[in-house]
């Protein structure tokens, strides 16, 4: 049997559901917030994620590339970043800033495969072009807060850490780090939790900086850096959510200070979501003829299925949602096929009404339409039958009927939805 390539899914319905849950809620929490959606092409020139190695190493060894029928150098995206800089870059005079842009997307990475990481995912982004205030950073921490509520995670499940690679930077400064070898110490810092010490060591050699004296640095006290941030996450009442940790440097180049990853409380799964400033990359990428800051964040959608999966109320929360969400109210058996288009003409104004409604194709025993109509999860069946004009209505919950004429039914209709 043919299927799907490792690391790529199929969506059937059941699955789609799923999906669609949380990319519901991400984009109702990030309307709430005042973000504005956009999206950018699947495929790209290579040279945006070449130039200047902008996202950094580890992603280009991970791109899908190859040659297009013309001869030019594409890749599927592996993140929106360097896109949305581009594209802002092309217009940015059209906006008022800041910019408050989401987006939620297929991205592509050949990734070695473990558990939450797939070669293609969804993720959402949320970025803030314009403003380099802690109000920028403290709405983006809020937002990925709010929408992880939504899907009924709480301060008990899930955790902000936020660091500073600005921070990191004077501090290796002032070990007498150069800093040409700053960004390979970072990259130490970014497996500092996941490499045995004697691998640490080594790669340390030649840097002027110790793997103690790291670690001191992320024990050490926070750096005043943070201190804005988290009053307004205070008065947002959603301090509970975030500490400072400056084990987390992030794995792309970009970012120039502000950097956090949103983790399960458990530290199972991987990261959730994570993001931070890059007040340069659109200099870098205009070659300086646009130079505005930058914050965001990108959260993927397998890592957050994963954990609704592995916490009771989250999963309960969206299997109630799922169930709440069928995909017919009403079905409407035609019980007498000389009724057939009168049953038709009530079908449509059902629909026409905003109610989702079936009806079968073919003439069917009246029994078996009352399977059909069970089986779709309806919550009423409509009969078009021998009381016409009369209508009878069961409720297939309740187990209940009624008998009304049919010029009724859009009152009944709305008594239902009330
Ligand atoms: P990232 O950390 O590479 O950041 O990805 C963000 C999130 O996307 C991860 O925390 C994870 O949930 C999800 N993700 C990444 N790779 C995979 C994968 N192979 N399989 C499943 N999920 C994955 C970025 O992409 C930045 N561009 C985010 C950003 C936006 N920074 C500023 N603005």
């Amino acid at each position: 049997m043919m299927q799907s390539l490792p690391g790529f899914r199929d969506f059937f319905p059941e699955e789609f559901a799923k999906r669609n849950y949380i990319l519901t809620r991400w984009r109702q929490v990030a309307r709430q917030y005042g973000f504005i959606e956009m999206d950018g092409p699947v495929l790209e020139s290579t040279e945006l994620y070449e130039k200047k190695n902008e996202s950094g190493a580890e992603i280009l060894t991970q791109l899908y590339l190859f040659e297009d029928r013309g001869g030019r150098r594409v890749a599927m995206r592996p993140e929106m970043t360097p896109t949305l800089a581009r594209m802002v870059i092309a217009r940015e005079r059209h906006y008022r800033k800041p910019l408050k842009w989401f987006s939620i997307a297929s991205y592509f990475r050949y990734e070695r495969q473990q558990k939450g990481r797939l070669r293609e995912f969804v993720q959402f982004n949320a970025d803030i072009i314009g403003d380099q205030s802690a109000g920028s950073d403290a709405e983006l921490i809020a937002m990925v807060i709010d929408q992880l509520r939504a899907l009924g995670f709480g301060a008990a499940d899930i955790v902000v850490r936020l660091s500073d690679r600005r921070a990191w930077t004077e501090f290796l400064s002032s070990c007498g780090c150069v800093e040409s070898v700053i960004p390979k110490v970072m990259a130490v810092i970014d497996k500092i939790e996941r490499e045995t010490p004697e691998a640490l060591e080594a790669k340390l050699v030649g840097t002027g900086v110790s793997l103690t004296a790291l670690q001191d640095f992320i024990a050490g006290p926070s750096p005043s850096a943070f201190d804005a941030i988290l009053a307004e996450l205070r008065a947002r009442g959603l301090s509970d959510f975030v500490e400072v940790d400056l084990s987390i440097v992030r794995g792309l180049a970009y970012y120039s200070g502000l950097v956090f990853e949103v983790f399960d409380r458990g530290r199972a799964g991987r990261a959730l979501a994570g993001g931070g400033r890059y007040d340069r990359l659109l200099a870098d990428l205009s070659d300086g003829a646009v130079d505005l800051p930058a914050i965001g964040f990108g959260m993927g959608d397998v890592v957050v299925a994963n954990l609704i999966d592995d916490t009771p109320p989250a999963l309960a929360q969206r299997n109630a949602a799922i169930a709440a969400d069928p995909a017919v109210e009403i079905y409407c058996i035609v019980a007498d096929e000389s009724r057939r288009s009168e049953a038709i003409a009530l079908v449509q104004s059902i629909r026409d009404a905003g109610h989702r409604c079936e009806f079968p194709f073919l003439p069917m025993k009246t029994g078996k339409q009352f399977q059909a109509a069970e089986a779709s999860g309806a919550r009423a069946a409509i009969l078009v039958g021998a009381e016409w004009p009369e209508i009878k209505i069961k409720d297939l919950a309740a187990r209940t009927e009624q008998i009304i004429p049919h010029t009724a039914l859009a009152e009944w209709l709305q008594s239902k939805a009330s």
